[in-house]
């Protein structure tokens, strides 16, 4: 019963964690990595021996340069998004609505990258590469039959958004936490897709999140490895689940929609996965306090009965309506002073479409 009450506590300090409450949370958070992070656990094996030298955005750019590809170049004629059960169709929203933070989130990391060369240089390629994520997601919401309304677009976009930290280094720890979740909730929403245009897409998307968590997880091993106490926060921004949802969802019960969203296809192999990049940054999987951790965010899968992040069923989606507070939070507007412009989706998408060039055409020229 307390551990019940202490989980809503817990779910509920999750949604405002970034906000202004942040100054006073943090110092909690703070303290429990502390405890959790005595300074006698070693570097792990895996970090010690990492090759880390160099400008490590050129070596991002020389992969990246062989993987470009534009989205629109796909044919969304093949989409087929009649075979998504009802969770599907909610989730694209809420991958829609990550994506589309990229214009309010921007800044902030511009800003805080700016003297870092190596930080504000991939901040170029990223944001690039984002933006297939935010167009593929939207073209094919278009198909859905569910273009968001201009207005909600630009609520996203309007957005004030605050930094997750004006450290650079806090700030890239905290990317690359999301860029992790985003690689895991982007594979396991692909492994159950029912369309397979659409579980062709989240694949493509989750192997670029993963390619920019490797990024920041180079980063960031450099920065323990002069500095191990930097584990700690490392481990406060997975602790405090840092993502833009906390701010651009438009209020605590949409940002717990998304997280229970979210946390739907953070199965067994997602959790084994995150427990091993867990293990090589903090030098521990933290397995016991991950375990209650993860527990109840979420009911637990309807086939095995077990906790989401113990379930290894392959097939876990039971084709029933998610259990959501407000499914329909993408057609509501929710900033005030919402005259000032517009940000007209269908139109945009229609100019981008027309701009993609059938794939035969593509590779004949390559
Ligand atoms: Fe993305
Ligand atoms: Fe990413």
């Amino acid at each position: 019963m307390l551990d019940q009450t202490f989980r809503s506590i817990a779910k509920y300090a999750y949604a405002l964690n970034q906000g202004p409450a942040r100054f006073v949370m943090d110092p909690l958070y703070e303290a429990v990595c502390a405890r959790l992070l005595p300074d006698s656990i070693p570097l792990s094996k895996g970090l010690n021996a990492a090759d880390l030298s160099g400008n490590l955005y050129f070596r991002y750019r020389g992969v990246s340069r062989r993987l470009t590809y534009f989205i629109e170049d796909w044919d969304f004629s093949q989409a087929r998004p009649e075979l998504l059960t009802p969770r599907q169709r909610q989730m694209m929203h809420t991958v829609a609505l990550g994506e589309t933070s990229g214009s309010a989130v921007a800044s902030g990391f511009l800003h805080a990258f700016r003297t870092d060369p190596e930080l504000a240089a991939f901040f170029g390629t990223w944001f690039v590469e984002e933006l297939n994520h935010f167009i593929g997601y939207h073209l094919y919401l278009a198909r859905m039959g569910e273009t968001w309304p201009s207005q909600r677009g630009l609520d996203v976009a309007r957005v004030e958004w605050t930094p997750y930290s004006r450290d650079p280094m806090e700030l890239a720890a905290a990317n690359m936490y999301q860029e992790l979740v985003g690689f895991l909730v982007y594979s396991g929403f692909s492994r159950q897709a029912k369309d397979p245009f659409l579980a062709k897409m989240a694949l493509q998307f989750a192997k670029d999140e993963l390619r920019h968590y490797k990024f920041y997880q180079q980063v960031v091993a450099r920065k323990i490895r002069a500095e191990p106490r930097f584990r700690r926060t490392v481990l406060k921004v997975i602790l405090k689940a840092t993502t833009p949802y906390n701010q651009v969802s438009g209020g605590v019960n949409n940002v717990l929609h998304h997280l229970e969203m979210g946390s739907f296809y953070f199965r067994k192999r997602e959790y084994d996965l995150f427990l091993r990049e867990v293990e090589y940054l903090l030098g521990t999987k933290l397995e016991g306090f991950f375990d209650w951790f993860f527990k109840g965010i979420a009911p637990p899968c309807t086939f095995c009965s077990r906790e989401l992040a113990q379930c290894d069923c392959e097939h876990y989606e039971d084709g029933k309506a998610p259990e959501t507070r407000n499914p329909g939070w993408w057609k509501e507007v929710s900033t005030t002073g919402r005259r000032q412009g517009e940000l007209a989706m269908s139109e945009w998408i229609e100019q981008v479409r027309s701009m993609g060039r059938p794939r035969a055409a593509v590779s004949a020229q390559n």
